[in-house]
């Protein structure tokens, strides 16, 4: 079977059974700010499983492309991926546990669905604590459907409970899947829910019927709901009667290049690399992982999502050179070709999009290696200098100037080096304390003086700063300003310099918005207020407080002390004098207005 036929007939099944198909949609979440990504089939059902009504009614079925990076530690195992695919039905307070467990047993073994051996099949339950009740009555259910009690594992929290995805939302007890691979116990404790791949889980079905609240409340839900998710990869590998993911088509081709890079090679990379094994893994995990958030958008960067996909790149990177894959092999952009050819047909977008991947790919590889070669050699003396444990600082180092994540300077240590990671938070936060209290320093008090012309200059920040979000994207953020009589200087988050057409483009939209002599409006609100607006800018930490909106028609909303111009017709004419880079991926406009 190939995945397109699994995941087809995962479809029917459950349509057969009225639910109807829906879309699958972007790594990033929509409307989701407290996941940084897709990490299951339920998120973009979030409202529907609080009670809003879902146009697709009360039964769903899906195939969604997922990020997990909590387990990204485990990548280079049998079973875990940072990118997969997740099969899922879903009843928004339709049916329940009855009906999910039944159908999964038929799905799963039935001849004319999967027909997988039962006999290989085992599921694990929730045991109950003071939130919610220990899970009799699915254990029954399974009994009767045909696993015998000998196969069903009562587990705590920890193990047989989903979500909420982010701090707060809908959540409840699960039951989940187990494939015994045929592997040996890894000791006479092994049994479902231990981690060392014997038994796989394909499936989780999640009774949904709690919805934690900020104060750390369970509160019943209004309607009881089915959450189920399935991997593909997963499941593909068990059917096919594999070892590991990574034997299936969907990584088979990647594993297969990678491989044929090392092919005659010395061996001596096995003294470096704690497993070559893993390593291999690892950068075919992730190369695949980071197409997936290229294709859906994202950029590296030092922020959110970006920082992810940047993580990811720099450890792929960093497992391919001390694999001794040279630079100029260019394995991630050959790695991702590949991912575009495997997936091509389910997401067409990596087609339209592989331009814009590749080249992201390259130019990331390429600004870390500019500092590899360096930070290794660093990373060598602070091993010198002490071989059992790595302080915050030099961590911190080694992240902020040769931009080594923690988890690289981790994965080099390997497990007998110990990294006093509370010492790198700390300094981290030390760190993103003091740039924005500069930042904040710089944006309050980037005015020379609250002359006539350096407050219309501050005016023309502002219609910059939209202009150049219209030109380059939504990542533009200002970093700082510093305005006098004479001319602004603007610095913001941009990865690349700007071509000559896009200053141009950036000036000719501030002149059109000048020309239409727009006037200034100021108002006053809560922060959440000013983001519910959309406006941008920098926000304070604290909520509550009520911040200034200036906005230039529904060009431009920003929160800013001021001052500002009363009718931008009065800037007269702006005109860019200089692009440059500022610090790292931070770039600075100088403009004057005529
Ligand atoms: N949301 C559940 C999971 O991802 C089904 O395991």
């Amino acid at each position: 079977m190939n995945s397109q036929e699994l995941i087809n007939k995962y479809i029917d099944f459950f349509k057969q059974k009225g639910h109807t198909l829906i879309p699958n949609v972007s790594l990033i979440p929509e409307h989701d700010p407290s996941v940084l990504f897709t990490t299951a089939g339920m998120h973009p059902l979030v409202p529907f499983l609080l009670g809003q009504k879902h146009p697709g009614g009360k039964r769903l079925v899906s195939n969604q492309r997922c990020i997990r990076t909590t387990d990204i530690k485990e990548v280079g195992d049998a079973w875990h991926n940072t990118f997969f695919e997740m099969l899922g039905n879903w009843s928004l307070g339709d049916y329940f546990k009855e009906d999910t467990i039944k159908w999964a047993y038929e799905f799963l073994t039935s001849p004319q669905w999967l027909n997988i051996n039962t006999e290989k099949l085992s599921v694990t339950v929730f045991a109950g604590d003071e939130d919610a009740p220990r899970d009799e009555q699915a254990a029954e259910i399974w009994q009767e459907t045909g696993i015998p009690k000998e196969r069903i594992y009562f587990l705590p929290k920890s193990e047989n409970w989903w979500g909420p995805a982010g701090k707060i939302g809908p959540c409840g007890p699960d039951t989940e899947i187990f494939y015994d691979t045929g592997q040996k116990k890894c000791s006479s404790e092994c049994k479902p829910g231990c981690s060392c791949g014997k038994n796989c889980e394909i499936w989780n079905l999640v009774f949904m019927q709690y919805d934690k609240t900020s104060t750390g409340e369970y509160k019943e839900l209004k309607q009881k709901n089915i959450d189920t998710g399935m991997g593909v990869e997963r499941t593909l590998a068990i059917l096919e009667g594999y070892e590991n993911s990574y034997q299936t088509e969907l990584f088979k081709p990647i594993m297969d290049l990678i491989e044929e890079k090392l092919s005659g090679r010395s061996q001596d990379y096995r003294e470096v690399s704690t497993s070559p094994e893993k390593a291999k893994k690892i950068i075919a995990d992730h190369i695949k992982a980071a197409t997936f958030i290229l294709m859906d958008g994202i950029t590296p960067s030092n922020l959110d999502q970006g920082y992810v996909l940047r993580r990811l790149i720099r450890r792929a990177t960093l497992q391919a050179k001390l694999l001794e894959i040279e630079k100029k092999e260019n394995v991630s952009q050959q790695v991702a070709n590949i991912v575009i050819d495997i997936y091509k047909e389910r997401y067409p977008n990596l087609l339209d999009k592989k331009e814009f991947i590749l080249k992201e790919l390259g130019k990331e590889e390429d600004r870390f290696e500019l500092c590899l070669a360096k930070g290794l050699k660093v990373f060598g003396k602070i091993i010198d200098k002490n071989r059992k444990k790595i302080s915050g600082q030099d961590a911190f180092h080694l992240y902020d100037t040769y931009g080594f994540p923690i988890e690289l300077t981790q994965d080099l240590a390997r497990d007998d080096i110990k990294i006093d990671r509370e010492g790198f938070n700390k300094e981290f936060k030390e760190h993103q304390k003091l740039s924005r209290k500069g930042a904040a320093k710089k944006f309050k008090g980037g005015l020379a003086d609250h002359t006539e012309a350096t407050t219309k200059l501050h005016t023309a920040t502002h219609l910059l700063h939209q202009a150049l979000r219209q030109i380059l994207g939504d990542h533009v953020e200002q970093k700082g300003s510093n305005i006098n009589p004479e001319r602004l200087r603007f610095d913001f988050t941009h990865q690349e310099k700007l071509s000559p057409e896009q200053l141009e483009q950036v000036e000719q939209i501030v002149n059109e918005q000048i020309q239409k002599a727009l006037p200034v409006k100021m108002e006053e609100m809560t922060v959440e207020q000013a983001k519910e607006k959309g406006a941008i800018g920098l926000f304070e930490e604290k909520y509550g407080d009520k911040v200034k909106v200036y906005s230039i028609n529904d060009f431009s909303c920003e929160i800013c002390g001021g001052p500002h111009v009363k009718n931008i017709k009065e800037l007269g004419e702006f005109k860019i004098k200089k692009e440059g880079s500022g610090s790292s991926g931070v770039r600075r406009i100088k403009a004057i207005l005529i």
